[in-house]
């Protein structure tokens, strides 16, 4: 038996001047999503925004229904549009936030699981690290891959090869 410990590596920034002004815009892009949210359930409303390989900037929001299930999460929104409207580009980056009644909520918006396991499959497809930042009013938090929020990644690669 051994026990391990793992590292992981992120940036923190105490606000959005400190940033990469690319990063700084894509976050600022994810703020402006939040106005497609649809959360009349949890009052949550979260915005994402996608760098492609291009340039172009891909937005989404999360979109709530009354059998929860059914919703959706703001990354998942933007990646999925992003693959769906852009299959041959790759994704670069993502920025995720939230706002709560108007405001900017304190705490970063992190990913979920579900979607930590998307970002996977779209780092997997862009076959180059995918840049996380997750912003919020406290703090804003950057990753320079996938790996770095989601250890132990599942990608697949582990399912043994039928005969
Ligand atoms: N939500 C996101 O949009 N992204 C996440 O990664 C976590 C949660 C949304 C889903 C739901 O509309 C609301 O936040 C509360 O869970």
């Amino acid at each position: 038996m051994a026990h391990r410990s793992l590292t992981i590596e992120y940036k923190e920034f105490a606000s959005m001047e400190d940033m990469m002004p690319e990063d700084r815009s894509l976050l600022e892009s994810a703020i402006g999503a939040t106005k497609g949210s649809y959360a009349p359930f949890s009052h949550y409303n979260v915005g994402a925004a996608v760098l492609l390989s291009d340039g172009t900037v891909v937005q989404g929001a999360n979109q709530e229904n009354a059998a929860f299930p059914s919703g959706l999460c703001a990354e998942r929104t933007a990646l999925f549009a992003a693959h769906a409207q852009h299959p041959e580009l790759a994704v670069r980056a993502l920025a995720v936030t939230a706002c709560r009644d108007g405001r900017m909520a304190p705490e970063p918006a992190w990913p979920c699981g579900a979607c930590r396991q998307v970002l996977a499959e779209t780092q997997k497809r862009a076959e180059a690290p995918v840049r996380v930042i997750v912003g919020g009013l406290s703090r804003i938090v950057v990753f320079s891959s996938v790996d770095d929020i989601l250890p132990f990644i599942f990608d697949g690669s582990a399912i043994p090869v039928a005969e």
